[in-house]
């Protein structure tokens, strides 16, 4: 069995960052509800996160931007109740903190309170510098969120690989070093040149997770539908597919209609 397998003590903030400096690669995974939250912690995940993806894998929609503050607490809450080990971090959703920082900070302290989940995440630098540091003023473990940042979709119009250029790419390297110096404990790069995320990921002393951002920062983070093959529409040239679950529940989906209807279920035994 594999070393961090037989780890069971609960991951901490601070024990990503002994991660880091130890060289130990950090996994996080999405998951938005009791049932696969339970199986991914129990599986040796570090991070669950309840992204704000949910608003696109769960309730069906084009972009973030939809889902709001109590439906991130209901799924943070349901994901909360099944982990032992993993540290949960759920999404501040898009309008609930950027208009100003007492804003932040009561949505931020809804999601600990209602839910129990054990730090948030932010999306963006400098422009919300303010209600970060709000955040992290009540004792709130911030996770920033740097490049493709989906909230912000509207003003980037694609989703194309982000800070390609050098004045974008600059501005991504101050942001990170203002985000690790506000007190952030980590760091999530969406989609940007794999060399510029490994040097924030040298220049910085908290934990970088990338998802599209290459090998060379701390650690990976993936959607948990798009890594399970059940959300096949999405295969960005970053994405690796773990398993193929859409073609399993399909087939086992029309494996049971057909049974149904054939009066194969319920055979004797399966009936009182
Ligand atoms: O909402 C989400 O799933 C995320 C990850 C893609 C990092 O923010």
């Amino acid at each position: 069995m594999a070393n961090y397998l037989q780890d069971t003590r609960k991951v901490t903030t601070h024990r990503l960052t002994e991660m880091k400096q130890r060289g130990e690669k950090i996994a996080m995974l999405t998951a938005y509800d009791y049932s696969m939250a339970h199986l991914i912690d129990e599986a040796g995940m570090d991070v669950i996160l309840v992204g704000d993806s949910a608003s696109n894998v769960m309730a069906g929609n084009m972009t973030t931007l939809p889902i709001t503050l109590d439906q991130m607490i209901y799924h943070a809450k349901s994901v909360v109740k099944a982990v032992k080990r993993a540290l949960v971090v759920c999404d501040i959703p898009f309008g609930s903190y950027q208009g100003n920082s007492k804003e932040a900070l009561a949505s931020a302290v809804r999601i600990m309170k209602e839910s129990h989940a054990e730090a948030v995440k932010m999306e963006g630098g400098s422009e919300i510098r303010e209600s970060i540091e709000r955040v992290l003023c009540a004792g709130i473990p911030v996770m920033g969120h740097l490049g493709l940042t989906p909230q912000s979709i509207n003003k980037f119009g694609t989703y194309a690989v982000r800070a390609k250029e050098e004045a974008e790419a600059n501005k991504l390297i101050e942001d990170a070093k203002m985000l690790e110096e506000i007190g952030c404990f980590a760091l999530v790069l969406e989609k940007i040149p794999a060399t510029l995320a490994t040097r924030v990921a040298q220049e910085v002393s908290i934990p970088v997770i990338g998802i599209g951002a290459g090998g060379g920062v701390d650690g990976q983070v993936l959607v948990m539908h798009d890594m399970l093959g059940i959300n096949k529409g999405f295969s960005p040239r970053f994405l690796r597919r773990y398993a193929d679950l859409s073609t399993i529940i399909n087939d086992a989906v029309a494996h049971y209609i057909d049974d149904v209807k054939t009066n194969d279920f319920p055979n004797d035994k399966e009936q009182y």
